[in-house]
């Protein structure tokens, strides 16, 4: 059903667990199946992605994802992690049987959820 290279990135994973003094975090669960994905960032003061880690609950596509996206972000500004869609994710992966679309994209908003949680936390020191 998978790809080798889904299922070796599932088997051995990378970036799991949390980021210490994350500025981020963003936990999205599934209506769909349940599997959840937790996205924690650690934002510097200019803006770039130090680290990135994720914990997950869920399917070996979803695991895989959860472990390209924080791959993807690492080293990124705001604006380019947000572009890190499901689709470069699949494409990152080699590709995903169709009816497991809906695991990148859990993953896509798991980011989306880290930066949404670190864009509030700023705004609030700002004020
Ligand atoms: Fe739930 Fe893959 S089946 S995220």
């Amino acid at each position: 059903m998978y790809n080798s290279k889904v299922l070796e990135i599932f088997k051995n994973p990378k970036n799991v667990g949390i980021v210490k003094g994350a500025n981020g975090v963003g936990k999205v669960e599934s209506s769909f199946c349940g599997d959840i994905i937790k996205i924690y960032i650690k934002v510097s003061e200019d803006g770039i992605i130090e680290e990135a880690k994720f914990k997950a609950f869920g399917c070996p596509a979803s695991i895989a994802a959860a472990s390209v996206a924080a791959e993807l972000i690492i080293g990124k500004t705001l604006e380019e992690a947000v572009m890190q869609t499901s689709a470069k994710i699949v494409e990152v992966l080699g590709g995903l049987p169709e009816e497991k679309a809906y695991c990148p994209a859990l993953a896509e908003e798991a980011i989306k959820a880290a930066l949404e949680d670190y864009n509030k936390k700023k705004e609030k020191e700002q004020k």
